[in-house]
């Protein structure tokens, strides 16, 4: 595949439109998300030493002390750096420039640096610029929707696994995203299992964390991919599976119905379907690892 070398990005001359339409979307996103006037982020309480990670997903990614970790899709950078506290060294990637010097800066100021490193690149190019292992790597919340292909996605997250290392993965459970919410009724719209060359377009023109302000490329394209396709295309990259957990709670408001609860690990809102409703799961998580004798 032709690639050209920009900087630190590496551009796929084939890179498909929806993957630049997506990416000037996000990059819009950063600043309003750094702002974070709703304190959907928790910016302030990150500068201020908090772990901003979701209970869940501190949880279950357990202890980071001694660690190498990759991020991936690290956004601008919070939940990397809240890793980077903890573990020994910290890779973030993302696609969005904004982002990445947004993760950069940030890491500056809260005297990082020396820990956590952050690559621009598009997800399944990351290999080409990160040729190291890593003891944990991880993605969460929002990921691969905004992949075309799980398959490609499960080689490239497994593909940083070193032997005897583990893979986080926690988001948005594909039978909850399938569904609608207008007028309050959960209604099922979107196909379980977007193909590749056919993505649901979105054009929204504000970002979710409950804030005005607008953006410009409100146009998206997005793919859910059932949980057996995330699940296999790590297992058929030789990866084991720990726990497959689904969850009744969800770390942002999916549904204008949902209630919100608190958090028992973080004191935080998190959310589920009313008390008296009947319940489903709304978010997934997974841990695999590689075996401790296997070759890469
Ligand atoms: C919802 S955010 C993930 C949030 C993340 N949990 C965090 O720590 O904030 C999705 C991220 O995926 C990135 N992204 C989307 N498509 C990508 C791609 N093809 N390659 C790399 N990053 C991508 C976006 O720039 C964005 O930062």
């Amino acid at each position: 595949m032709p690639r050209t070398y920009s900087g630190d990005l590496v551009i796929d001359r084939l890179e498909p439109d929806y993957i630049r339409v997506n990416r000037a979307n996000w990059d819009e996103r950063v600043e309003i998300h750094l702002r974070d006037e709703m304190g959907f982020y928790g910016v302030e309480a990150f500068l201020d030493g908090e772990d901003v990670r979701p209970g869940v997903e501190k949880e279950e990614m357990g202890d980071l002390a001694g660690l190498d970790v990759l991020h991936l899709q690290c956004h601008f950078g919070l939940d990397t750096l809240s890793v980077a506290r903890q573990a020994r060294s910290v890779v973030g990637v993302d696609f969005s420039p904004k982002a990445i010097t947004a993760a950069r800066d940030l890491a500056k100021r809260i005297g990082l640096s020396d820990r956590a490193e952050f690559f621009l690149a598009e997800l399944c190019t990351a290999p080409t610029l990160i040729n190291r292992k890593f003891d944990l790597v991880f993605s969460t919340w929002g990921a691969t929707i905004w992949l075309p292909d799980i398959w490609a996605w499960g080689e490239v997250f497994s593909g940083f696994v070193k032997p005897g290392g583990r893979a986080y993965f926690a988001d948005a459970h594909p039978s909850a995203s399938i569904l609608d919410d207008t007028d309050d009724l959960l209604m099922p719209k979107y196909s379980w299992r977007t193909p590749a060359d056919c993505p649901d377009r979105f054009e929204e023109d504000t970002t979710y964390t409950g804030v005005d302000a607008r953006i410009e490329n409100y146009r998206t394209f997005e793919w859910l991919h059932p949980i057996s396709d995330h699940l296999n295309s790590l297992l058929r990259c030789g990866l084991q599976l720990e726990f497959l957990h689904e969850h009744e709670t969800i770390p942002w408001k999916m549904f204008q119905s949902l209630e919100e609860i608190v958090d028992p690990v973080t004191g935080k809102a998190h959310y589920r379907m009313p008390k008296g409703r009947v319940q489903m799961p709304l978010a997934f998580s997974m841990m695999l690892y590689r075996p401790k004798e296997s070759q890469l």
